[in-house]
């Protein structure tokens, strides 16, 4: 029996910005657009992060060829992920002589053998996920020295990782969107997947030091072309650029004419909350 990939509802390890809380909207518009199993389809992701949207898109549509633009080199994460999974028991046993409560601060002694546990640790280091275990939410972990500075807590996850059959048969490709999208714009029943980074927002969870910029965004939308499904944030202001190109009819405005739009809130909590929108268009 061919192996298949197997569908995830959140990434393997952490990645901001993954599209979780969107698979239910993403698998409607896929399964209203794309008959049956997506045989002669080809769905271009093209701002992969996690392949969280990949994974689905395989699994949604099993005959289509799905590719996976790993900008962030995610996938050296995941080929690490045992390793990864080693150190998360190693640091469990250390905080557990401790008796935490999960979100409690680490006291000093702790955070210094949880240093020396990780400095002697021979398998790969996985900071991002490190940080997420032990780094209040919100602040970001590189390296060792930036997990030194900081206080410490307690949030390491109880569920084993793995990342069995997560990106099966799905091609992986590493290039930069102009290119992805240019390589791929004339063909026919293709989708394209997009998802840049928000603008106006934090990047530096990502692991290019080059900034998405608003020319960056302009080129997007230059090569932006149906069947598309484009992923935004209120904060980006995006919808509102779209409406400005429609209504000046500037380069380009006809590939989002009749485009449907779906809008989502989150609540980050009781004070902050914010809108995305997921607009898309097949013919
Ligand atoms: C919002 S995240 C995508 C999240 C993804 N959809 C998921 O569910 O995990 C945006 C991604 O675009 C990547 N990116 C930034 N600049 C890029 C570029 N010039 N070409 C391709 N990808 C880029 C970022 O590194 C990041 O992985």
């Amino acid at each position: 029996m061919t192996e298949r990939v197997k569908k995830y509802s959140k990434a393997p390890l952490p990645f901001v910005g993954q599209k979780r809380n969107f698979l239910k909207d993403f698998a409607h518009i896929l399964d209203s657009n794309i008959s049956n199993d997506g045989e002669g389809w080809t769905i271009v992701d093209a701002f992969g992060g996690s392949g969280l949207l990949a994974n689905n898109a395989k699994y949604l549509k099993p005959k289509a060829t799905v590719i996976y633009n790993d900008y962030d080199n995610y996938v050296e994460r995941l080929q690490h992920i045992n390793d990864t999974e080693k150190l998360r028991v190693l640091l469990l046993d250390i905080v557990d002589k401790y008796q935490y409560v999960k979100k409690q601060k680490i006291s000093e002694q702790c955070k210094q053998e949880i240093l020396t546990a990780i400095e002697n640790f021979s398998g790969y280091k996985d900071y991002l996920t490190i940080g997420s275990w032990l780094a209040f939410s919100g602040k970001i972990v590189k390296t060792f020295d930036d997990l030194a500075k900081i206080n410490l807590y307690y949030r390491i996850v109880d569920c084993e990782l793995n990342a069995e059959s997560y990106l099966t048969n799905i091609h992986i490709t590493k290039q930069d969107f102009k290119k992805l999208l240019a390589e791929y714009k004339y063909k026919e029943k293709t989708l394209f997947i997009l998802d840049p980074p928000y603008l106006c927002t934090e990047q530096r969870f990502y692991k290019q030091d080059n900034y998405f910029n608003v020319v960056d965004f302009a080129e997007l939308i230059n090569l932006t072309r149906p069947p598309f499904i484009f992923f935004s944030a209120t904060k980006s202001e995006f919808i509102s650029y779209i409406n400005f190109i429609m209504k000046n009819k500037s380069p380009n405005y006809e590939s989002f004419i009749n485009a449907q739009i779906i809008r989502k809130n989150s609540v980050i909590n009781k004070d902050v909350f914010y809108q995305d929108n997921i607009l898309y268009k097949f013919a």
